[in-house]
């Protein structure tokens, strides 16, 4: 199957009440993990690269990567999407490269830690959404700021400080035309997110469902949104790691969302845990080992597990077949007659 149009994906989400993992990959044994869990689970996928994926794998390696997954998986819709485009030259140049989806994260500026100004995140959001849908591709925009530069990505330590405000949301999908919209309600990007389980008061759900209650068609996402499972904490800490205790997004809050118009999750940290932890058992356990395959499968499979455990806990599962590709150039083709409707 072709990579497909991430707004026929979330479509499709929305009219069967299901949200969709979107997950990260920077290398062959995320991609191969994501493509396994999918074609197990029988689920649509988003794969997602940020910039610092691409800069990793040097673009190409990605992108063939990508192609190899298409022809191996026929059965799997799936979305090549830019995670955090920090301008509209990075959306640009993945758009060039053949992603169907870019998210152009304005909510910061390009050094991505930088909070700015409503006006600047419209316009380059605005500007991406042109060349973007000139080609049928799908755009992801954000309002409010994620918490925490663990990552590199977001607005400092206090995940509360730049939540999204509902009357900005509804003006900035009006002035940009985005086909799905980020928010912040006080996730935050790794594995420090909350000190201990998140309560109404640091993770705001009341904010999502007011902004789902304002914006009913447009596709939220959820960043930040990783669970840091205890399972997953442990293996490491048993095997010679140190983290310290912490708190992810439980997977009922997450639920509640989907049931509230979020159709886009965003999981990264989860598969590195599983990754690390089944590398670090296999260096403890047998450190006579020096073949890479020999932790690398054990990683690749333990990372196919927590995906596949998402993507059922997110309702995706089984909904691979529900539909075929709409083809790029018809999407375009779409949005060309909305735009003049409008
Ligand atoms: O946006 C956050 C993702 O976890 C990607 O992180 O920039 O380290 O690849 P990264
Ligand atoms: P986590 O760090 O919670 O996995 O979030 C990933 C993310 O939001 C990528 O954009
Ligand atoms: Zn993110």
């Amino acid at each position: 199957m072709p990579l497909v149009s991430m707004r026929q994906l979330l479509d499709e989400a929305a009219k069967g009440g299901y949200g969709v993992g979107a997950f990260n990959v920077n290398n062959m044994e995320q991609i191969q993990a994501i493509m396994e869990a999918a074609r197990e689970t029988k689920s649509p996928v988003i794969v997602q690269a940020s910039r610092g994926a691409r800069a990793y794998t040097n673009d190409k390696f990605l992108y063939h990567l990508m192609l190899a997954a298409t022809e191996l998986y026929p059965e799997i819709p799936m979305v090549l999407h830019q995670d955090h485009g920090n301008s509209v030259e990075t959306c640009k140049s993945a758009m060039a490269m053949g992603f169907t989806s870019v998210m152009m994260d304005g909510s910061l500026m390009a050094d991505g830690k930088t909070p700015s100004s409503f006006e600047y995140n419209v316009s380059v959001t605005r500007e991406v959404v042109e060349a973007a849908h000139a080609k049928g591709i799908t755009v992801e925009g954000e309002i409010g700021c994620l918490g925490g530069i663990e990552d590199g990505h977001g607005a400092g330590g206090d995940a509360l400080a730049h939540l999204t405000d509902p009357d900005q949301a509804v003006e900035f999908v009006r002035l940009t035309g985005v086909d799905a919209l980020a928010i912040a309600i006080g996730t935050s990007h790794g594995a420090y997110k909350f000190t201990r389980k998140p309560t109404g008061e640091t993770l705001k759900m009341d904010r999502l469902i007011e902004i789902h209650r304002r914006l009913p068609n447009t596709h939220l996402v959820m960043h930040g949104s990783s669970s840091v499972p205890k399972d997953l904490q442990d293996i490491i800490n048993q095997y010679g790691g140190k983290l310290k205790p912490t708190w992810g997004v439980p997977i009922e809050e997450i639920q509640l969302g989907i049931k509230n118009g979020v159709r886009k999750i965003n999981v990264d940290t989860d598969s590195r845990l599983a990754i690390t932890g089944a590398i670090r058992k296999v260096f403890f356990e047998k450190p006579e080992e020096f073949d890479p395959r020999s932790y690398l499968k054990p990683a690749r499979e333990a990372m196919e597990k927590v995906v596949a455990q998402r993507m059922t806990q997110f309702g995706q599962a089984g909904h691979a077949g529900d539909y075929t590709p709409i083809p790029l150039e018809e999407m375009a083709k779409r949005y060309r007659l909305q735009h003049l409707a409008s």
